[in-house]
């Protein structure tokens, strides 16, 4: 028998918060917009063929890795996927033009290979394709893009397109705070607006020698919370702005703020359910220490659960005492260390809970984002972390929610 903890995805969870990223951009921009949904990292523990079925009617996949990208042409898709690091080496320019993958060029060697890829012919004798890039800049996040100080630099390679083997191009940056409202960030933050403002007078610049110029800006907290960030830019020639979310299309919210920014909230359903079972029931007596490092021990007498999934699972091992669970319609708690295959839950007040009870770790009943806050955590890192071990059950229709 399967061990019994299985991780469920909702397809339907996920095509309805992908409807809903254009929803929040229609309802203000009422405008035509691209979207890249964006799928790194398994889409976001989520699996890439889930993501495939959910998100048939996104514009592009963005992604960073590599072999992913060639999987997802693979498997049939046909629009555009952008790899959002850009490419790691020459061999990653052959395979996108190859593959006709979009590329985010984001430092000045990237130029070289693009030339390289040019003259270089490839394996099956063909003339290599032309690439959409999309040039990367840094305006004030500070880890991938050039700098405004790169803006000749990167003029300069523009100048001959067909040396580079370049068809299409787009100006994109990264928000370092747009989970944060417009007055609320301390001192030494960058603003959203801070960023535009670089951003906007790069696109200015650049679009002298490239007046096609594509952008795209926003993650899911600009998608939600910044609307009108594209109204300056709006311009025919570089056609509509391309969107980036990640977390809200898996039903989960970038803020931090849960009581406002709830993913109910927000409107998105949640599309990942981990689930186990109670695998023993144990009496402690008061004073009884539970588990590793006996970190918990009983104030008064208690029936306990031992449920199946540990940190091997995905289930963070920080998670303190305390920690939600949800079982036979109702929260209980954590309580003593995470082991590697098992976690113990205070099932003292549930008398209809015993072994085989269906435990949710966090789903459609216990919202994901509630418990990585409980662990000092965000949801994205628990939907990342869920293990290659943990069988995924993909559904069409929404997680089930007993929650009254
Ligand atoms: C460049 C880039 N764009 C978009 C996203 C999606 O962000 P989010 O999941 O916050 O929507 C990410 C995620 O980290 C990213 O690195």
């Amino acid at each position: 028998m399967p061990r019994p903890l299985t991780c469920e995805i909702s397809i339907a969870a996920m095509r309805h918060n992908l409807d809903r990223v254009r929803q929040y951009f229609n309802t203000v921009r009422n405008a035509p917009v691209g979207v890249w949904s964006v799928v790194k990292a398994n889409a976001y523990g989520h699996g890439l063929d889930n993501a495939l079925e959910a998100f048939a009617s996104s514009d592009g996949l963005a992604l960073v890795e590599v072999d992913y990208a060639e999987k997802l042409r693979r498997s049939g898709w046909q629009k555009p996927i952008l790899l959002l690091e850009g490419p790691f080496d020459l061999s990653d320019v052959e395979a996108a033009r190859g593959l006709d993958f979009s590329l985010v060029i984001h430092r000045g060697e990237q130029f070289a290979w693009l030339k390289q890829t040019m003259v270089i012919p490839n394996s099956a004798g063909s003339i290599p394709g032309d690439l959409e890039i999309w040039l990367k800049f840094n305006t004030g996040m500070n880890r991938l893009g050039f700098t405004e100080a790169d803006v000749e630099m990167v003029r300069s390679q523009l100048s001959n397109l067909s040396a580079l083997g370049v068809r299409s191009i787009g100006l994109v940056t990264h928000f370092a705070n747009s989970d944060v409202a417009a007055n609320q960030g301390s001192g030494s933050m960058v603003t959203v607006d801070e960023q535009m403002e670089r951003f906007t007078a790069i696109w200015a610049s650049l679009k002298k020698t490239v007046p096609q110029l594509r952008v795209s800006l926003s993650n899911s907290s600009a998608i939600l919370g910044y609307q009108h960030l594209y109204d300056g830019l709006y311009q025919s020639e570089g056609g509509f702005p391309w969107l980036r979310p990640g977390v809200m299309l898996y039903g989960g919210t970038p803020y931090d703020d849960l009581a406002a920014n709830s993913p109910k909230h927000l409107g998105l359903l949640p599309a990942m359910a981990l689930r186990a079972k109670i695998l023993s029931v144990q009496a402690i007596a008061e004073g009884d220490a539970i588990g590793y490092g006996s970190r918990f021990v009983a104030k008064q007498a208690m029936r306990v659960g031992i449920v199946a999934v540990g940190y091997a699972d995905g289930y963070p091992r920080h998670a303190p005492d305390g920690t939600p669970v949800w079982v036979a319609g109702k929260r209980t708690k954590l309580v003593g260390r995470v082991s590697m295959d098992m976690i113990v839950i205070d099932i003292t007040d549930l008398d209809t809970v015993g072994v085989d009870s269906e435990v949710e770790l966090w789903g459609g009943n216990l919202p994901i984002d509630e418990v990585a806050q409980a662990c000092g955590t965000i949801g994205y890192e628990l939907m990342c972390a869920v293990a290659p071990r943990v069988t995924r059950v993909s559904i069409d229709e929404p997680l089930s929610c007993d929650r009254v």
